[in-house]
């Protein structure tokens, strides 16, 4: 089947610094497809260029055969992104933001507002849906900012570290959310640092370091190329780079 995202000599600089080196990854339909890498390796630079709001400075992305370069209005439509750092609208309360995030998608008033009210049930936000953003737990506004990535109901979601800070229990609940996505056919791309986290959830991963893909493949079978398949993908990059993943 043709890949639904392909990324071809991706590179973005930020005057004489190199965040995204020159990547190449393809991303099938309907799997959850994880970016590893420790603090400033390009992750979040590389979600943005797909997510067409930072320029690319050489190669290109193609998301359903629409470049990004060219394309970005139909490519963003298709799209639900979870950002590392919120943009939840703090003065609205949390089904405003989601009624309000909906009609950027030039939903109907009326079928932005079902949409919103459903994901508060489905994310459990009921006792807090007319809560004001500001007055939200961390925790909660994560899981608002992951329930807003279906309000346009996209065929690729993108969660930039979705449970960074968050306690087990409510990570367990996005991890719960991130399986029920890919099993309602939604691609998903995943950052995290937490490689549990990535070894339970995606089909597929890249490492990346410096910018560059050091390795990619399935957590399982990286696992056993480089560790006999005993260790985690935490061991794994400390084989290949001497560097702890995580400071
Ligand atoms: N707007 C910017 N201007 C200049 N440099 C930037 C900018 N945004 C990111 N960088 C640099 O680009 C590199 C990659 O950053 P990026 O945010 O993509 O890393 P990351 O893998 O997401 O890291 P983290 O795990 O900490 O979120 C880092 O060196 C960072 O300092
Ligand atoms: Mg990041």
């Amino acid at each position: 089947m043709e890949p639904i995202i392909k990324a071809r000599g991706l590179v973005k600089r930020y005057g004489d610094l190199t965040a995204v080196a020159g990547i190449d990854f393809e991303v099938a339909r309907g799997e959850c497809f994880g970016l590893l890498g420790p603090n400033g390796a390009g992750k979040t630079t590389t979600v943005h260029m797909l997510c067409c709001v930072l320029p690319i400075t050489a190669g290109d992305i193609e998301v359903c055969g629409l470049s990004a370069r060219e394309s970005p209005r139909l490519i963003k439509a298709m799209l639900g992104v979870c950002p590392q750092e919120s943009n939840l609208d703090t003065d609205f309360s949390v089904v405003h933001n989601l009624v309000s995030h909906a009609r950027c998608f030039d939903l109907p008033k009326a079928e932005a507002r079902r949409r919103a009210e459903a994901l508060v049930d489905r994310f459990r936000l009921r006792d807090k849906a007319g809560v004001c953003v500001d007055d939200l737990s961390g925790g909660l506004r994560k899981r608002l900012l992951v329930a807003r990535t279906l309000v346009n109901d996209p065929a690729i979601v993108l969660l930039d570290e979705p449970t960074t800070g968050l306690d087990p229990q409510s990570r367990h609940q996005i991890w719960d959310e991130v399986r029920a996505m890919k099993a309602a056919g939604v691609t998903v791309i995943l950052t995290t640092h937490y490689m549990e986290e990535a070894q339970l959830l995606c089909d597929r991963l890249v490492i990346v370091d410096q910018g560059r893909i050091i390795e990619s493949g399935a957590p399982q079978a990286l696992i056993a190329k480089h560790l006999g398949g005993q260790g985690t993908l935490e061991d794994m990059f400390l084989k290949l780079t001497g560097r702890q993943l995580r400071e």
